[in-house]
């Protein structure tokens, strides 16, 4: 008896959607029926039909639909192979970004949607009416890094874009750079008497020495205050004006 082998190098490979409806064609050229298909070897297959023209239609796929499919004619020929691939498009990210300091942000996402296919992602980024200018991104550890990002502007937008081959999408987050860099404390905090003003109190301190005044944004210093012996404190919020 004629035997066939499942021994072939699958060639083409084909993305559906799962829980979708699959066709797989037996290659390019008009078929000869009758087909017969094979799955990993098989010639069990799931809910399926094979229509007039040779093509293989499988219903509502699950994981075990992946695999090689094979179609033979009825002498037991090969005509054609295919490598059956499934997942889900790219659903929307969730994002998150820290700036470690003046120079550099650096923003992380992970999938909301696990969609069992590898994914390419580029990213962009911009400040409130500026241009779009790349975030590099890291593919391995999925974040991606901006180079001296213009301070001066506050709202900024992120764009990262899955891309896979059921599809692609892209994912926005705007933000706020000054409300993710965290200064060092302020140094050099003074306490003095006013003289001749027993309810006044004189304060000085300087800018941490490690914030660059010329390139960033000006801090914003809170206060607080309460007699000795009060429980309830009084509080200011100050911008500091280097002198
Ligand atoms: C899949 O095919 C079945 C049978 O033809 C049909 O009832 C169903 O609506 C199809 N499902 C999708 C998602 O197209
Ligand atoms: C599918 O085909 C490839 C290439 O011939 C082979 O390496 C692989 O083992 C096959 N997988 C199954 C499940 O038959
Ligand atoms: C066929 O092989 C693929 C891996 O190549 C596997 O994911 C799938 O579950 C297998 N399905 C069956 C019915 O053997
Ligand atoms: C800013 O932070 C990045 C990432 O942590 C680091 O690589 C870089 O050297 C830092 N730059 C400065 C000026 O501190
Ligand atoms: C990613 O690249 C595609 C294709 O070039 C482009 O259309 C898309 O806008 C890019 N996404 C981002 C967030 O820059």
């Amino acid at each position: 008896m004629f035997s066939v082998m499942p021994v072939f190098a699958v060639s083409d490979v084909q993305f559906g959607r799962l829980e979708s409806n699959v066709t797989l064609a037996c290659g390019k050229s008009q078929i000869r029926i009758p087909i017969v298909w094979r799955h990993n070897g098989s010639s069990e297959l799931s809910w399926h039909q094979v229509t007039s023209d040779g093509r293989l239609a499988l219903f509502r796929v699950d994981q075990s639909a992946q695999g090689n499919y094979s179609c033979y004619d009825d002498t037991g020929l090969l005509l054609h192979s295919v490598r059956l691939r499934l997942g889900h498009p790219p659903g929307l990210l969730s994002i998150s970004c820290q700036v470690p300091n003046h120079t550099h942000v650096r923003c992380f996402w992970r999938d909301s949607v696990k969609t069992f296919l590898s994914a390419k992602y580029n990213a962009s980024f911009r400040g409130k009416g500026m241009e779009w200018r790349p975030c590099i991104v890291d593919l391995t550890n999925r974040h991606c890094d901006v180079q001296d990002p213009a301070f001066w502007q506050t709202i900024h937008t992120l764009g990262v874009t899955e891309t896979n081959a059921l599809g692609s999408q892209t994912t926005y987050i705007q933000f706020r750079l000054n409300e993710l860099l965290k200064p060092d404390p302020p140094q050099s905090v003074f306490v003095q008497e006013v003289e001749g003003y027993p309810t006044r109190l004189r304060v000085s301190w300087r800018n941490p020495s490690s914030w660059p005044v010329e390139d960033a944004f000006p801090l914003l210093f809170q206060i607080q205050y309460r007699p000795q012996g009060s429980i309830h404190w009084s509080e200011m919020m100050l911008i500091f004006m280097n002198i």
